[in-house]
């Protein structure tokens, strides 16, 4: 599926790699991880380039530091957390300048299936804007690069396309070929049924993906803050609901090109609505229109039944966004119901990044799932249709 080449594709003996890894990973306050999710899924092409004698070397972004060194921001955590899954000590080259005297001396020292990871690329202001200079940089380091960053793909920065051009090896690893298996197989060549189940707070985020899922599924199903304008566009009052009175026309627009295309669209008919939002707020549940003072924050039982239902004979879905603040015990009903509705199919199921996998991890259902994406913004992007840059840079098969 993907025609772009891959680490088999290759030598990799003794060779300098450097991987370009997804290490953008939840810290808290004392720079703990609270999510391995991304480094995990960058083990399985850092073991294969150990076992077959390269010289691996690292690097990522983390968070947003904007050209400037932060260390609450620095990969060292994660230096730590590779070391122990590895069982291997991984060397971490702390330079504030990323390609360094630290950088420079470690990779000079490496010898066969050694590990060196490089500090924060965005510590440096080049990266963002892809500049030459420090794709340059990066790329004296190495003789082949491998970009297994799903969820950077949908940028165009140094250390991901910059660099290539300087490369002349460039490849995909492990994880961005299984991502673009589950994400391109579900939307390009589906076992049908084929359901998308989009929510989230904002119509507008999500436009492109909209337009783009109505060309290729049975039924799409929307859900969660983005629905009150889609129950605008019918009609109804939305109270104090979130509301994109910019998009109502737009939502128009997608139900009459759902109905053109034979393409089912469910949309809630009911809501639970509070007064506040919080998790304690007085809620109800309301049918139809919405009071004002009444602000809607998950889907009600009648919309779990119908979409639940919707689901059942479904062969591939997709899930982008949860249904309701699910954050709040209280509103999390119908987002828990989605998971568990997949989890409980027959069928691949694919958790398009951001929030909804973090539902599903809430959920504890997880594990249920065919495929967990690392990717938010660059499944959103791919669902739209979009090429990746980070993958369009990439060697051809
Ligand atoms: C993500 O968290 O989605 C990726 O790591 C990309 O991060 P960015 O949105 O800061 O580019």
């Amino acid at each position: 599926m993907l025609n772009k080449k891959s680490i088999e594709d290759i030598d990799v003996k003794g060779k300098r790699v450097l991987v370009r890894c997804d290490f953008n990973v939840p810290l808290d306050d004392q720079l703990n991880i609270t999510d391995e999710t991304r480094i995990d899924g960058a083990l399985p092409t850092i073991k294969y380039l150990m076992e077959n004698g390269a010289k691996v070397i690292l690097c990522s972004h983390m968070g947003k530091p904007k050209g400037e060194p932060k260390p609450e921001l620095s990969l060292a955590p994660v230096a730590k957390a590779l070391s122990k899954k590895l069982g291997k000590d991984v060397i971490f080259a702390a330079d504030n300048n990323v390609v360094g005297e630290n950088a420079k001396k470690a990779v000079a020292e490496m010898k066969e299936s050694d590990v060196v990871l490089l500090e924060n690329t965005r510590y440096r202001a080049e990266e963002t804007k892809n500049i030459p200079e420090f794709s340059q940089e990066l790329a004296s380091l190495a003789d082949v690069f491998v970009n297994d960053a799903f969820g950077t793909a949908h940028r165009a920065h140094c250390s991901n396309v910059g660099v290539t051009d300087y490369i002349k090896t460039a490849v995909c690893g492990y994880l961005i070929q299984k991502e673009i298996e589950f994400l391109g197989n579900a939307v390009n060549n589906p076992v049908r049924p084929l359901v998308a189940v989009l929510g989230g707070s904002k119509v507008s985020s999500k436009i492109s993906v909209i337009n783009n899922l109505l060309e290729k599924v049975d039924t799409l199903i929307i859900g969660g803050g983005m629905a009150y304008t889609f129950m605008k566009a019918l009609g109804r009052e939305v109270g104090d609901s979130l509301l994109e009175t910019d998009y109502i026309s737009y939502a128009k627009e997608m139900m009459e090109k759902a109905e053109k295309k034979g393409v089912k669209l469910l949309i809630p008919v009911d809501t639970v609505v509070a007064k506040e939002f919080k998790n304690d707020a007085e809620s109800k549940v309301v049918k139809g229109n919405i009071e004002e003072g009444w602000m809607g924050l998950d889907i009600g039982p009648e919309t779990i039944k119908l979409f639940c239902d919707a689901l059942k004979d479904a062969k591939t879905v997709v899930w982008n966004g949860p249904m309701g603040v699910f954050e709040m015990p209280n509103f999390a009903k119908g987002t828990n119901a989605i998971a568990k509705a997949l989890a409980d199919l027959d069928a691949t199921t694919i958790i398009g990044g951001g929030d909804s996998v973090a539902a599903v991890n809430q959920a504890g259902l997880g594990d249920k799932m065919s495929h967990i994406s690392t990717g938010g913004g660059a499944s959103l992007e791919f669902l739209e249709g979009k090429d990746l840059p980070g993958i369009v840079a990439l060697n051809d098969k």
